[in-house]
C-alpha cells in the first residue's frame, strides 16, 4: 500500500484517487498522524502532499523522521517538495510572487517518474500552485526539469528512490500527471497495480463488520445515490442489524421518493422507515431566504426527525452515512488545513456527538464516479446508480429566496420536463448534473393577447469528474429553445427561461 501524508491540501484526496486508478491501495493521514499510521501500514513508499503553510514558517509541518529515514520511496508534491529540501539539507525561499495555474515544463533529464511518459527535450505542461520555492537542492538530488519561475520544478534522488515536483500531478490540469504518480507506485515502489473496485467492496465488508460487530446500524437515507450505496453495502455487510431510515423532506425531484422505496423494500428487502415529513420542512423554511439558514434549518430538523424515529427503533449505537470525499472537504477543515467552509453539507457533522452514536462510512475516501462504480458492483440498478447528484437540502437550495410547497411544485415539473428532454436526447449519462433554479425574480412576457408577470427559470448543466470543479454544458443547437418553449407552456408560473454558463470555479454547481 501507499501512504499519503496530508499537509492540509485542498486536493489531497485526488492524489489517493490517481493511486487508486493505478490499481494501487492507499490510505491517507493527516501529517500530525501520519508517523502512527505509517507504523501501521507498513506502505511500500510515501506521497507527501501539498499544504497551505510554508515551511518557512515558525511551527510549519514536518515530514515523521521515522518516514524521512525509513529507506522507502519517498514523493513530495509541492509542499512536501519543499519539507523534503527544508528537512534534508536543501534551501527554499519566499517567492515575491509565485505561480498559480497553467505553466511549462522542460523536461531536462531521464528519471524513473517519467518512463514511457516524458522525455529529455520535451515541454510540457502542469498545473503550479506555490508561493515558496525551493532554490538550492539538497545533497543527492538532480534537477530532471524546469519552469520559468521554478528550476527544480521536478527533483530526483535516485538512491534513495526520493522524487519531489513544484506542480501538483494529481489534478487534471496536470495532463500527464496521473501516469507520473502511476510510475511511481508501480515502478519505484514495485506494487503489482491490480486493486479493484471488487477489493474495496470486500475490505470494507470486512472493515464494517470488524467495526460493528454484533451491534446494530441506522442508516439516513437521502433518497441520493451515496446513501443507497452505503446502505445496500453495510446490508450485505450486516444483514438484518440494519435498519435505514428516510426522512422524506417532501424537497426530492419528482418520483424518486417512490423509487427509493420500491428499491429498498422491493428490491433488497431491507428494512425501511419511511417518514413524510414535507409538512415540518416547509412550515419551518417560511420566511427564511438566507442559504446558509436553511440548509442549517434542513440539517437539523432531518436530524431531530431521524433522531426521533431512531428512538422509536431503539438500540442502535452505529449511524451509517453516505459521506463522500467532497462533502468532507467542502465541510470541514479536519486536517488542519485552512480549508474554508464554502456550504455547509447537511450530511456531515453534528448527529453522531448528539445522538451518542459511532459513525459507519463506508464511501469517505470516494469520488462520485467511484461511488458509482461501487453501486454497479453491488448489483444496484443502472438508472438508480446513474442518477445525477442531488444535494442533502434538496430543492430548497435550488429556489432561491422563499421555499414554498407552490414554487416547489412549479420547480418539480419543470425539472422533470428539462430532464425529461435531456434523456431523450440521449445526453444525460455525459451530464454530470443538470437541474433547473426557480429564482425569486419575475419578469414581463406576453402569452396569447395577454400580458404576463411571472417567474424566471434558469437551466444549469455541468460537466465534471468530482464535483470539485465543474463546467458549465454545451447543449447542440436546438436544445435549450425547445426546453424552454416546453417549460413555459406547460408550467404555470414561469414565463421565462435562461441558461447559466458559470462554470466551478469561480461559481458553486447548485446556486445556494
Ligand atoms: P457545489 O454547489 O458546492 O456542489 O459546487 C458540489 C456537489 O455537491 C452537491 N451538494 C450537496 N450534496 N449535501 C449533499 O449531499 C449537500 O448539502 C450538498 N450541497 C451541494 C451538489 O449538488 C454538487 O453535486
Amino acid at each position: 500500500s501507499i501512504l499519503i501524508v496530508d499537509f492540509g491540501s485542498q486536493v489531497t484526496q485526488l492524489i489517493a484517487r490517481r493511486v487508486r486508478e493505478a490499481g494501487v491501495y492507499s490510505e491517507i493521514a493527516p501529517f500530525q498522524s501520519a508517523a502512527a499510521a505509517f507504523e501501521r501500514m507498513k506502505p511500500a513508499g510515501v506521497i507527501l502532499s501539498g499544504g497551505p503553510a510554508s515551511v518557512l514558517d515558525e511551527g510549519s509541518p514536518r515530514i515523521p523522521q521515522e518516514i524521512l529515514e525509513s529507506g522507502l520511496p519517498l514523493f513530495g508534491i509541492c509542499y512536501g517538495q519543499q519539507a523534503l529540501m527544508e528537512q534534508l539539507g536543501g534551501t527554499v525561499e519566499r517567492g515575491n510572487s509565485g505561480e498559480f495555474g497553467e505553466a511549462f515544463i522542460d523536461i531536462a533529464d531521464r528519471c524513473s517518474l517519467f518512463d514511457a511518459v516524458w522525455r529529455e527535450g520535451e515541454r510540457h505542461q502542469v498545473w503550479m500552485s506555490h508561493g515558496d520555492k525551493v532554490t538550492a537542492l539538497a545533497p543527492g538530488f538532480r534537477p530532471v526539469a524546469s519552469s520559468a519561475g521554478a528550476p527544480f520544478a521536478v527533483i530526483a534522488d535516485d538512491a534513495r528512490r526520493i522524487y519531489a515536483m513544484q506542480f501538483h500531478p494529481e489534478v487534471v490540469h496536470t495532463p500527464d500527471g496521473g501516469k507520473l504518480l502511476a510510475n511511481f507506485v508501480r515502478h519505484v515502489c514495485g506494487l503489482s497495480g491490480d486493486w479493484t473496485m471488487a477489493e474495496f467492496r470486500q475490505t470494507k465488508i470486512a472493515e464494517i463488520r470488524e467495526q460493528v460487530g454484533t451491534g446494530r446500524v441506522i442508516c439516513g437515507l437521502s433518497g441520493g445515490v451515496d446513501s443507497a450505496v452505503a446502505a445496500v453495502l453495510i446490508h450485505e455487510a450486516i444483514g438484518d442489524q440494519l435498519t435505514c431510515v428516510f426522512v422524506d423532506h417532501g424537497l426530492m425531484r419528482a418520483g424518486e421518493a417512490d423509487q427509493v422505496v420500491s428499491l429498498f423494500r422491493g428490491h433488497y428487502n431491507i428494512p425501511l422507515v419511511h417518514v413524510n415529513a414535507e409538512t415540518l420542512f416547509l412550515s419551518g423554511l417560511a420566511g427564511v431566504t438566507d442559504p446558509e439558514a436553511k440548509r442549517k434549518f434542513i440539517g437539523k430538523t432531518f436530524i431531530e426527525v431521524f433522531e426521533s424515529e431512531a428512538k422509536k427503533i431503539g438500540g442502535a449505537e452505529f449511524l451509517a452515512q453516505g459521506t463522500l470525499y467532497p462533502d468532507v472537504i467542502e465541510s470541514v477543515s479536519f486536517t488542519g488545513g485552512p480549508s474554508v467552509t464554502i456550504k455547509s453539507h447537511h450530511n456531515v457533522g453534528g448527529l453522531p456527538e448528539r445522538m451518542n452514536m459511532k459513525l459507519v462510512e463506508p464511501l469517505r475516501e470516494l469520488f462520485k464516479d467511484e461511488v458509482r462504480d461501487l453501486g454497479r458492483e453491488l448489483g444496484l440498478p443502472d438508472i438508480f446508480v446513474g442518477r445525477h447528484p442531488f444535494p442533502g437540502p434538496g430543492l430548497a437550495i435550488r429556489i432561491p429566496g422563499e421555499v414554498t410547497k407552490e414554487r416547489c411544485d412549479i420547480l418539480r415539473k419543470a425539472d422533470a420536463i428539462y430532464l425529461e428532454e435531456i434523456r431523450n436526447a440521449g445526453l444525460y449519462d455525459a451530464i454530470w448534473q443538470a437541474f433547473a433554479v426557480l429564482l425569486p425574480v419575475r419578469s414581463v412576457g406576453v402569452m396569447g393577447d395577454g400580458r404576463t408577470y411571472d417567474s424566471v427559470l434558469a437551466l444549469r448543466a455541468v460537466t465534471s469528474t468530482d464535483g470539485m470543479t465543474a463546467q458549465a454544458f454545451e447543449f447542440p443547437g436546438g436544445f435549450l429553445p425547445r426546453v424552454a418553449t416546453r417549460v413555459i407552456n406547460e408550467v404555470k408560473g414561469v414565463n421565462r427561461v435562461t441558461y447559466d454558463y458559470t462554470s466551478k470555479p469561480p461559481g458553486t454547481i447548485e446556486w445556494e
